[in-house]
C-alpha cells in the first residue's frame, strides 16, 4: 500500500505561509494610482509571514502576472505606471477558477498547456473604482471562494455609487448635503425636463454646483460649476464617465477625513485629518491628490469633542454600509459645526503618503502593520454570508 496519500503528522507537514495575491491596475480610470498603491503594499508585506503573488489587470481587463518589483511601480515624471509596463506573462492570462473547491491560480496561454501557479489563500484587491472597488471583483472572489481584503459585494457597490451611498447614510441618520440624481433613462427620455430639475435645484441651493459621475472616483469627471454657462460642459464631462449624474450643492466648510480599520473586536476610527483647500486647484482634484500630493493635516486641528464626534460618525458610516476591513470616511465640517458626510471609500488611496495610512500612522499603526492587519482581518473570515 502506498503511503503517499495518507495524511501527514503535524511534524511532517511543511508549514506553508499564507499566499497573498495582490491584485492591481484594472479597467477604471484609477488604474495608475492602483499600481502605485500595489507597489507600496508589495514593499510593506512581511515576506517572512506571507508569500506574495502580484497580479495586474490591464486597462482592457486581462489578468496578467506582474513583476514583484515595487520600485518600478512608482510615479515617474508625473506619470503613473501601468500594468502593461509591468506585465511579465506576455500574451497569457491568469485565471482564478470560479470553483470554491479550487484555489489554484492557473496561467494560460494560447497554444500551450495551462500552468498551475499554486493556491491563493487571500486576495488583496488594491483596486479603485469600477471593476475593482465596486463589488464586481468582490463577486468574482465570492464565486471563487477566496477570502479578500476589504468590503464585500453590497458594501463595495454602495461605496462606489454616490447616489445609493447617500440614501444609505440618510436612512441611518447621517447628515448628507443636498443632491439631485439624473438617471440615464430620465436624461434620454426628457433631457429638457432633467435640465429644468437642475435649474430648480440651482434656484433653491444657489451656485456653485458640483456635477459628478455617480460612480467614479479620484475627482475624475467632477466639475465645480459657477453658473449656467458651465453646465453643459460639466454634464457632458460627467456623462463621459457614467450615464448617471449627481448634482450637489456646494458645501462650505472644512474637509475632514477619518480612517476606520477592522480590529479583532470590531471597527475603530483613526485620528482624523484635515484637507486644506489647495491654492493652485479649484478643489481637491486628481492632480492635487496624487501628483502634487497635497499634504493633509494630521491630526486635524479639531476640539476633543469634534474629534470624538467625527470618529463616531466614521464608524457609523462603516456600519451603515456593512463595510469590512477598511474605510476612509470623508466629511465636511460646516460653519455651524455640523459634520456632513461626503462619501466613504472602501479602498481608499493607500500609498504611504495617502491620507488613510497617514491617519493610522498618527494613531500608532505604521504602514506594514496596517497591511498585516488588513490581511489578517480577511483571513479571519470566509466568503459567503456573514
Ligand atoms: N458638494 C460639495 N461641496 C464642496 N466641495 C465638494 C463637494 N463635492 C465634492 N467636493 C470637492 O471635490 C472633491 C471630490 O469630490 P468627491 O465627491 O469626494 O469625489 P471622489 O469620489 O472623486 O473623491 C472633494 O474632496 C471636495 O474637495
Ligand atoms: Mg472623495
Amino acid at each position: 500500500m502506498s503511503t503517499e496519500n495518507l495524511p501527514q503528522s503535524p511534524e511532517q507537514q511543511p508549514t506553508r505561509k499564507p499566499r497573498v495575491a495582490v491584485v492591481c491596475g484594472g479597467r477604471s480610470s484609477e488604474h495608475g494610482i492602483s499600481v502605485v498603491t500595489a507597489g507600496a503594499v508589495l514593499k510593506a508585506i512581511d515576506r517572512t509571514k506571507y508569500e506574495v503573488l502580484p497580479i495586474g489587470i490591464t486597462r482592457d481587463g486581462r489578468w496578467a502576472l506582474t513583476a514583484d518589483e515595487p520600485e518600478r511601480m512608482a510615479i515617474t515624471d508625473r506619470r503613473t505606471p501601468t500594468v502593461e509596463d509591468l506585465a511579465e506573462s506576455g500574451e497569457g492570462g491568469v485565471v482564478l477558477p470560479v470553483d470554491p473547491g479550487n484555489r489554484e491560480v492557473v496561467y494560460t496561454e494560447p497554444g500551450s498547456v495551462p500552468k498551475a501557479l499554486g493556491e491563493v489563500d487571500v486576495v488583496f484587491p488594491v483596486l479603485h473604482g469600477p471593476y475593482g472597488e465596486d463589488g464586481t471583483l468582490q463577486g468574482l472572489l465570492e464565486l471563487s471562494g477566496v477570502p479578500y481584503v476589504g468590503s464585500g459585494v453590497l458594501s463595495s457597490a454602495v461605496g462606489q455609487d454616490k447616489e445609493y451611498m447617500k440614501r444609505v447614510f440618510e436612512s441611518f441618520g447621517l447628515k448628507v448635503g443636498p443632491y439631485l440624481v439624473i438617471r440615464p433613462r430620465e436624461w434620454e427620455a426628457d433631457e429638457a425636463g432633467a435640465r429644468r430639475r437642475i435649474a430648480d435645484f440651482a434656484g433653491e441651493h444657489g451656485w456653485p454646483l458640483f456635477v459628478k459621475p455617480a460612480r467614479a472616483g479620484s475627482s475624475i469627471g467632477i466639475t465645480k460649476v459657477d453658473d449656467f454657462s458651465g453646465l453643459d460642459d460639466a454634464l457632458a464631462e460627467a456623462r463621459r464617465h457614467d450615464p448617471k449624474i449627481l448634482i450637489e450643492a456646494a458645501l462650505r466648510g472644512r474637509e475632514i477625513e477619518c480612517g476606520v480599520l477592522e480590529f479583532e473586536d470590531g471597527p475603530r476610527a483613526s485620528v482624523p485629518a484635515e484637507i486644506p483647500p489647495p491654492d493652485a486647484h479649484a478643489y481637491y482634484d486628481f492632480e492635487a491628490k496624487y501628483i502634487d500630493s497635497t499634504p493633509g493635516i494630521v491630526p486635524a486641528p479639531l476640539t476633543e469633542e469634534e474629534t470624538a464626534e467625527v470618529q463616531r460618525l466614521a464608524v457609523e458610516a462603516f456600519e451603515a454600509a456593512s463595510c469590512e476591513g477598511l474605510v476612509r470616511a470623508d466629511f465636511f465640517l460646516t460653519e455651524d459645526g455640523e459634520f456632513v458626510i461626503n462619501e466613504i471609500n472602501t479602498m481608499p488611496g493607500f500609498t504611504p503618503i495617502s491620507m488613510y495610512p497617514q491617519m493610522w500612522q498618527a494613531s500608532g499603526i505604521a504602514y506594514p502593520e496596517l497591511v498585516d492587519r488588513l490581511i489578517q482581518a480577511a483571513l479571519r473570515r470566509s466568503t459567503g454570508l456573514r
